[in-house]
């Protein structure tokens, strides 16, 4: 890519790359009105990650709200927020948190345009219910005149050789030629242990993942942000598309990573998973079968067992 724009702690509309250290609201109140095109984050899940107190649920509910409303304040008239969220879960029963934060988006005014469901294969092996293998985007738009670009987003076609049996059209092709729509159903493997953009931290999105929203909801130029940003992927999908990227992390150790990604994006060395690129099918791929669990997580799972944890999931990639 090579591009070196300098990481500035604090939002100008001079910049290209914006990493604030600290609280996403100070960062938010530090930006003017109808400025960004698209904010798109994962906020914390209120699960008890390392970078989370886990909260009353209202209380999470209530927080969410008051940086949502800053993202609405700041977002342009054309532009769109896409919040990526799973499911808090409370003594063994799920609560997906688009369903809890849909009033909030709603109740400013939002209107509803996808609620994407992301599904991937690898997570938590739970022993008293399917285990949870998608997480959604919900995404809203400002207004009903927002931006949407198909075209840089289409997909291959399952039969690209179709063509119009009858009619006006007959016997030429049926399908656009530059793909079709990828629907709302996005089969992206999460970045777990073995992906390729895999860092320390416990829930990274896949810059692919994102590289999809920036280019189907904003233009060259246009500003991304993600006020939960961890390790900068928003801000690196924004980049490899000529975008402008900001967001906050409130933990120093993951601003510090963001910022080595983000230079490594911008020298052409950061290796990312490409877009569109097939999921991984062990079968195709003729592998012999191997065993799958560590035995370190089958000894766990007997523990849990042992001592009734209600709600027990062991991770498989551990
Ligand atoms: C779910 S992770 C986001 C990961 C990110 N999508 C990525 O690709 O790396 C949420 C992040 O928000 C950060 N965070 C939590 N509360 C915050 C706050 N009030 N302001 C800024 N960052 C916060 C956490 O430290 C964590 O890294």
């Amino acid at each position: 890519m090579f591009q070196d724009y300098p990481i500035a702690n604090r939002w100008t509309d001079a910049e290209h790359v914006v990493i604030h250290p600290g609280d996403c609201l100070d960062l938010l109140r530090s930006i003017p009105d109808n400025t960004i095109q698209l904010v798109v984050t994962s906020p914390p899940y209120n699960i008890g990650k390392e970078y989370e107190k886990r909260l009353d649920l209202d209380l999470y509910v209530a927080q969410q709200a008051e940086v949502i409303r800053e993202c609405v304040r700041v977002l342009s008239p054309r532009g769109s927020i896409c919040w990526q969220v799973g499911n808090y879960v409370d003594r063994g029963a799920i609560i997906p948190l688009d369903t809890i934060l849909y009033p909030v988006f709603s109740g400013l005014g939002l209107r509803m345009r996808n609620r994407i469901i992301w599904h991937f294969e690898h997570g938590l092996h739970c022993s008293n219910r399917f285990s949870g293998r998608y997480e959604s985007i919900v995404w809203f738009t400002r207004s009903d005149e927002y931006t949407f670009n198909l075209d840089p987003v289409r997909v291959p076609q399952k039969y690209p050789g179709k063509k119009h049996f009858k009619g006006p059209r007959v016997g030429e092709y049926s399908g656009n030629p530059l793909g079709k729509n990828p629907g709302d159903v996005w089969i992206i493997p999460n970045v777990k242990s073995n992906h390729v953009e895999k860092t320390e931290h416990p829930c990274q999105f896949p810059v692919e993942l994102i590289e999809r929203l920036v280019l189907s909801l904003t233009h060259e130029d246009e500003w991304v942000l993600d006020p939960f940003l961890g390790t900068g992927t928003s801000i690196i999908a924004a980049l490899l598309h000529q975008r402008r990227g900001a967001g906050a992390e409130i933990m120093p150790r993951y601003v510090e990573l963001a910022q080595r990604r983000i230079r490594e994006a911008m020298a052409g060395t950061l290796r990312t998973r490409p877009m569109n690129r097939p999921v991984y099918d062990p079968r195709l791929a003729g592998q012999q079968l191997t065993e799958v669990r560590p035995r370190a997580a089958a000894e766990e799972e007997q523990l849990a067992l042992l001592e009734g944890r209600e709600d027990y999931c062991v991770d498989e990639d551990r």
